[in-house]
Parts: C-alpha cells; sequence; structure tokens
C-alpha cells in the first residue's frame, strides 16, 4: 500500500524523524483556518499518490491566509497524472537552504535492501538516475545489521556529504530506517530531505509504501491508512472473499486457477480478442487451489458485478482440486446467484478428473455455460460471445 505524503509524515514524525507541522484539509475554508493555525508562511501541497506535484501545480507557497485560500482554489480538483486532488496538506513554510535525496527500499534482485543517496535532491530520481548516476550512492544495507549510526555515515559519505552535514544527515537515516523496519516498508523515500536556514535537517516530502503481508500479520493499526474511497469497488469486494482479483478494462471476465494459468489466460484472450472487435480481458482473478462452490461463487459474483463484463471465461486446470470438483463448484455457484448470473460463460477444463468433470456440467445442461475442449478454443469462443 502506498501512502499519502501527510500519512508518510505522521509515520516520520512517530519515530522521531525530524519533519514540519502539517494539517490535512480538504475545502479552501480550512485551508485558510490551517494557514491561521499554523501562521506564517505555508505551503498548500496536492495529496495524491504521485510524484512530481510541484511541477504540476500542485504545490504552491502561501505568505497569508488568504493566499492560501487561493491556493487550495487552484489546487482542489486539479488533475495530476490522472489523480484528482480531493485533499491537501497545509505545511509550514521552510527557509531551504540545500536539497537532498534519500531512500531505503527492498532489493528484490539481490535479496537484500538498498539505500539511494544524493547531495542533489529535489529533481525526481529516475531524472538524475539517467542524467547525473555518478550523483547517487548506492549502498546495500544488510538486512541483517541494517542502518546504524555507522552504516548511515558511510551512507553519506558515499553521498559525498561534508563531514559535519553528514554526522547531522546520518542521525535521520537511522530515523528513516527505523521507520523502514519498524512499520514494514518496502519502501522508504524522503525528496527533498533539506537542510534550512538554521542548519536543521528536516523531511520536507515523504514517500512510503508499506508491505500489506507485513500489515496483515504484524500492524492491524496500518487498515486505518487504507483509503477505502479510493478503492475499486470490486477490488474491494474481492479482498473481502479472500480472492486475489485486479480489476482490468475489457470485456471478458476470467476466472481460473494458479497466477500463471490465469497470466497466460489474459494473454490468449487478448489475442482471440483481435478477431473479434479487438474485445479484451476484464479482470485477472485467481481463485487459488480451492474451487469448491463456495468461492467459484464469490468469484462469478465479482465478475458479473463489473457492467463491463460481456462473458467469462473459466479456464482451471485440476490438479489437487480435481475438475469434477471445480465442475460441481460452477454448477452450485450458478444455483446460487441465480438470476444474478446472465451472462454467457465459457468452461474449460483440463487436467485430474477431467471426464467427470465435463460430464457434471453437460449434465445439469445449463443455458449460459458452453464447453470448449482446450485453452484457445475458449478464449475464442468467450472473445465472440464478448463482442456478439
Ligand atoms: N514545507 C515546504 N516549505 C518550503 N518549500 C517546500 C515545502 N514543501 C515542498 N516545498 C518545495 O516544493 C518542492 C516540491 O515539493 P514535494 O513535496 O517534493 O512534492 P513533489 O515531489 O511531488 O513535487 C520541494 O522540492 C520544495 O522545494
Ligand atoms: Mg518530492
Amino acid at each position: 500500500m502506498d501512502l499519502y505524503e501527510y500519512q508518510a509524515r505522521d509515520l516520520f514524525e512517530k519515530h522521531g524523524v525530524p519533519v514540519l507541522a502539517g494539517i490535512v484539509a480538504d475545502t479552501p475554508e480550512e485551508v485558510k483556518a490551517a494557514a491561521e493555525k499554523l501562521g506564517g508562511v505555508v505551503v498548500v501541497k496536492a495529496q495524491v499518490k504521485t510524484g512530481g506535484r510541484g511541477k504540476a501545480g500542485g504545490v504552491k507557497v502561501a505568505k497569508t491566509p488568504d493566499e492560501a485560500y487561493e491556493a487550495a482554489q487552484a489546487i482542489l480538483g486539479l488533475d495530476i497524472k490522472g489523480h484528482i486532488v480531493k485533499r491537501v496538506m497545509v505545511a509550514a513554510g521552510a527557509q531551504i537552504e540545500k536539497e537532498y535525496y534519500f531512500s531505503v527500499l527492498l532489493d528484490r534482485a539481490n535479496r537484500s535492501y538498498l539505500s539511494l543517496c544524493s547531495v542533489e535532491g529535489g529533481m525526481e530520481i529516475e531524472q538524475l538516475a539517467v542524467e547525473k548516476p555518478e550523483a547517487l550512492a548506492r549502498v546495500e544495507v544488510d538486512p541483517l545489521t541494517g542502518i546504524d549510526a555507522a552504516k548511515a555515515l558511510e551512507i553519506a559519505k558515499a553521498a559525498r556529504f561534508d563531514d559535519e552535514t553528514a554526522a547531522k544527515v546520518a542521525d535521520v537515516f537511522v530515523k528513516l530506517y527505523d521507520v523502514y523496519t519498524g512499520e514494514g516498508a518496502t519502501l522508504v523515500e524522503v525528496n527533498p530531505l533539506i537542510q534550512d536556514a538554521a542548519g536543521n535537517i528536516i523531511a520536507l516530502d515523504g514517500k512510503v509504501t508499506l508491505d500489506d503481508n507485513a500489515s496483515e500479520v504484524r500492524h492491524p493499526e496500518h487498515e486505518l491508512l487504507e483509503d477505502k474511497d479510493a478503492a475499486d469497488p470490486l477490488e474491494a469486494k474481492a479482498k473481502q472473499s479472500g480472492l486475489n482479483y485486479v480489476k482490468l478494462d475489457g470485456e471478458v471476465g476470467i476466472i481460473g486457477n494458479g497466477a500463471g494459468l490465469v497470466m497466460s489466460t489474459l494473454d490468449v484472450v487478448a489475442y482471440a480478442g483481435e478477431n473479434h472487435g479487438g474485445v479484451k480481458p476484464a479482470n485477472f482473478l485467481d481463485i487459488g487451489g480451492g474451487a469448491s462452490a463456495e468461492v467459484m461463487a464469490a468469484g462469478l459474483d465479482v465478475i458479473l458485478g463489473d457492467d463491463q463484463v460481456k462473458s467469462v471465461f473459466v479456464n482451471v486446470f485440476g490438479g489437487i482440486t480435481a475438475c469434477d470438483a471445480v465442475a460441481k463448484g460452477i454448477v452450485g455457484a450458478l444455483a446460487e446467484l441465480g438470476s444474478t448470473a446472465s451472462k454467457p460463460l465459457v468452461v474449460r477444463l483440463d487436467g485430474n478428473r477431467v471426464d467427470e468433470g465435463r460430464r457434471i456440467l453437460e449434465e445439469a445442461g445449463h443455458p449460459l455455460v458452453t464447453l470448449a475442449a482446450t485453452m484457445d478454443e475458449g478464449a475464442d469462443k468467450a472473445a465472440q460471445l464478448a463482442n456478439a
């Protein structure tokens, strides 16, 4: 789960990372009141889960509460890379002397953690990595020892901070690492980390990605950080039923067992769709190992709830869960859903006990169900039905 800047700011504060005062607000009136409360120069900042807000006009300095009101009017409702701004943070204004960059992240390829650091912060890191790779230090962090005072100093030195500043930023790196491990994050990024006119090091912007697996087990309190309004309602419903579902922008609903099979089903359906008016897969849905009537019904219920869906392709390879169990699941699910199930279903079964599975579906003779012998045939049929 990616967090909003204001949520990252709160986690930073909890772990002792120096941040500025910030108040979230949803209307220009609230922004004005927040600016009055903070006093002095403030910065009104769009709260959207994408970077480059500054460049897009989503970060504005305001010298008075009235200016803050105007800034809020300009920022609220703004479209930043497809994200509409519904909320802003009113932050105390900093007097920036220098802008640095720091991040720590999960380095999957090397099965390790990685810290990136630069004395040239502010600009987007992807751009810095391309234009000035020599200015970006990359330091591997051993997950067993983490970022202690010595490691933090090593990172600061690698980024070529001068001795005095290195000591100051290193202290903040240790605290940011505490956010990273303490909250179960896969990314903690600060851009910019600044030095202000008085020589204070402050995290002015924060980007945190929490590991959902860690949140589920170790941090039940993270559920409060979830943005339930922004979540796709179908995805939220699938999550409630414990299904692995991702909504896509097509017409052919997909149900399969095993992520690999579902992924290749998406490809085959997209390919078949080229011959049928360009229809595309409507979703990814992996029902996993157990394809009981209950799971099948929950999956079908989610997919049929998608108005864009015109047909459904069920592609199951029987393994430990045999095809006859899956077939019973489909029949049971259709009975359970009754008239809610109103779109054609193409079913391809193969693997363990395939003959029994097919016989069960044939005997049930549900008017919406078509059996397909192969994956290609099923994909073609489902695409054709979606285009009808
Ligand atoms: N509280 C603040 N006080 C002064 N300047 C700020 C403050 N917050 C952001 N800025 C300035 O705006 C720039 C962009 O803000 P930032 O929070 O990094 O958003 P983004 O990375 O999405 O563009 C920063 O690099 C900094 O120069
Ligand atoms: Mg930034």
